[in-house]
């Protein structure tokens, strides 16, 4: 059956919740996230089926064209994601904090304020155990956290290149232990990315938050990609990455619908975009 003839059809779901997610994970049931960063992109996956969509800062690199997410500022966020928010039909939207703009309390509560008041209903912030205060100020006051741990972009260059992280059996156990300290200091989701599969699974199963995965093989709740990886315009494609708009025989709103299908079926992600 052609999963073309469905477009729009999720067009008056209920808007997504932080509870619809938290129950999805409780049924096993697999959601999608993308990113977007423009109002018609914003009204695309929400219609397509996309329960998450995610205005990362990866936009420093694929709209804008620097070669990492570092020069994004606070001002191209609050732009981005009131640009998405108003095509929006319905999606959860989870917006990032961009780099150094979470480094002390004060400027983390001003700076994730201003991404909520800009529509974002979560915000996001790269870390491990360091992000536990933060994560907890946050959730206090009523700002729900996505803790994005594995491989963070942001921190690039201490890192020394885009690596799987986890492989190491040390790494791996402080990973898991960092994972249940952010879910325990009120963290709402987990993303996981560049992560072998078996850690992220590990992860999953503890966890009672939901985990969505980006190179974190199939067993995570949810999976995340770049909107331009999936339409295969990227200048870059890494491993785990798949473009939808080369099969796609409805242009792109089929190859959203198909990555949808193809993740709530298991299909995607499939052995070779996954990392032992
Ligand atoms: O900024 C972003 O788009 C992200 C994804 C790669 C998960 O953080």
């Amino acid at each position: 059956m052609s999963t073309h003839a469905t477009a729009g059809e999720h067009s008056s779901r209920p808007a997504v919740t932080l509870s619809t997610l938290q129950k999805m994970k409780k049924r096993g049931e697999k959601f999608t996230c993308l990113t977007a960063y423009d109002a018609c992109f914003g009204q695309l996956l929400s219609e397509a089926g996309v329960e998450v969509t995610l205005i990362g800062d990866s936009l420093g690199m694929v709209l804008q064209g620097h070669d990492s997410t570092l020069p994004v500022s606070m001002e191209d966020m609050v732009y981005h994601i009131s640009c998405v928010k108003r095509g929006n039909r319905g999606a959860f939207l989870i917006g990032d904090m961009p780099f150094m703009s979470y480094a002390s309390e004060t400027q983390t509560l001003e700076n994730a304020a201003r991404l909520m008041r800009a529509g974002a209903q979560m915000i996001k912030i790269e870390g491990g155990a360091w992000i536990a205060r933060s994560t907890q100020l946050l959730a206090e006051r009523g700002i729900p956290v996505c803790a994005h741990m594995g491989l963070t972009p942001q921190s690039i260059n201490r890192i020394g290149g885009y690596h799987v992280q986890g492989r190491d059996p040390r790494q791996a156990e402080s990973m898991l232990a960092e994972a249940g300290l952010l879910e325990s200091s009120g963290a709402s989701i987990l993303l996981l990315e560049c992560v072998p599969q078996t850690l992220a699974r590990t992860i999953t199963e503890a966890l009672e938050i939901p985990v969505i995965g980006i190179g974190a093989g199939p067993d995570t709740d949810g999976q995340v990609m770049v909107l331009h990886d999936l339409l295969g315009i990227s200048p870059i494609t890494p491993k785990f990455v798949k473009n939808f708009l080369r099969d796609s025989r409805a242009g792109i709103r089929g190859a959203l619908q198909d990555y949808v299908q193809a993740v709530k079926s298991g299909q995607f992600p499939a052995p070779e975009h996954c990392f032992d």
